[in-house]
């Protein structure tokens, strides 16, 4: 590594992360960072605290403790968790894409719409060029033709990939998967897998939770195995993959083929 890469600070890093609903403690202290250009890739069983993980990255969960930084910026907490300053949570939030499994789009507008509303009325970039660039990116997930159109009028692999390049539209500094392809029809899934590997290749940092295990091993710099709101395994796909250590890890990677 260069020391111009090593000396940029993580892209993403969070630290002893802790969530609770009520009295079930479902994220038991995990930590992950993520460098710029890293794709950290987030597998485990149902329920083990993978999206609440997300979640918290981005505060659409309030933590119930830990540290989250993005851009060697510290989101500033109270003891409780909850942000202390919601000016810079929302800066913070305008500089993470994220996408969800059931894409999320506003159904009452076309893409186009979809793609320019967060930058024009919130991060107030000119109409003009934030369309311009809401049909490059339209251009790049193969949706071109589709800017007119509204969501219910297109397939899933089709909202999805408007959903990830709406998640473009900010200039975001990381991008959250959340299962985006798990919603989808078998055939689909493809098209939108192409898209988020184009996004890895091109350096984006991604954090990504998925049960696409052949994908993760692909795309993934690093993947965390969750079990339970605790990391039970990491590191890099070949090794998390190729050669599990933990016995829960091995019976996981059997169920999921
Ligand atoms: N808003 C909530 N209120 C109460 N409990 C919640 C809430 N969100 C999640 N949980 C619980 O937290 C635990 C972890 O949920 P989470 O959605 O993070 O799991 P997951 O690993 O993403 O699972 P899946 O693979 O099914 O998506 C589950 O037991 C879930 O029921
Ligand atoms: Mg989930």
């Amino acid at each position: 590594m260069t020391s111009a890469i090593s000396s940029q600070p993580d892209a993403i890093r969070v630290t002893g992360l802790h969530k609770s609903f009520g009295s079930h403690e479902v994220l038991k202290g995990v930590s992950l960072t993520a460098k710029v250009g890293d794709v950290v890739a987030i597998i485990g069983g149902s329920g083990s605290g993978k999206s609440t993980m997300l979640r918290c990255i981005n505060f659409l969960e309030t933590p119930s403790g830990g540290q989250i930084e993005v851009a060697g910026e510290q989101v500033k907490m109270k003891p409780d968790g909850s942000p202390a300053d919601r000016k810079q949570l929302e800066r913070i939030r305008q500089s993470l894409g994220m996408v969800f499994q059931n894409f999320n789009l506003w159904t009452h507008k076309t893409v186009l719409e979809n793609l320019i509303e967060v930058p024009v009325h919130v991060l107030k970039v000119p109409k003009d060029e934030a369309v311009a660039r809401a049909r490059k990116l339209l251009d790049r997930v193969g949706l071109a033709a589709k800017e007119d159109a509204y969501p219910a009028f297109m397939s899933g692999g089709q909202q999805q990939r408007a959903a990830i390049a709406r998640a473009l539209a900010i200039d975001p500094k990381a991008m959250l998967f959340d299962e985006p392809t798990s919603a989808l029809d078998p055939e689909l899934v493809g098209e939108v897998l192409q898209v988020i590997k184009g996004l890895a290749d091109e350096g984006r940092t991604m954090i990504l939770v998925t049960h696409e295990m052949r994908f993760a091993r692909d795309v993934a710099s690093h993947v965390i195995y969750l079990h339970n709101g605790v990391i039970e395994e990491e590191g890099p796909p070949e090794m998390l993959f190729g050669a599990p250590k933990s016995e829960r890890l091995k019976q996981f990677l059997k169920t999921v083929g």
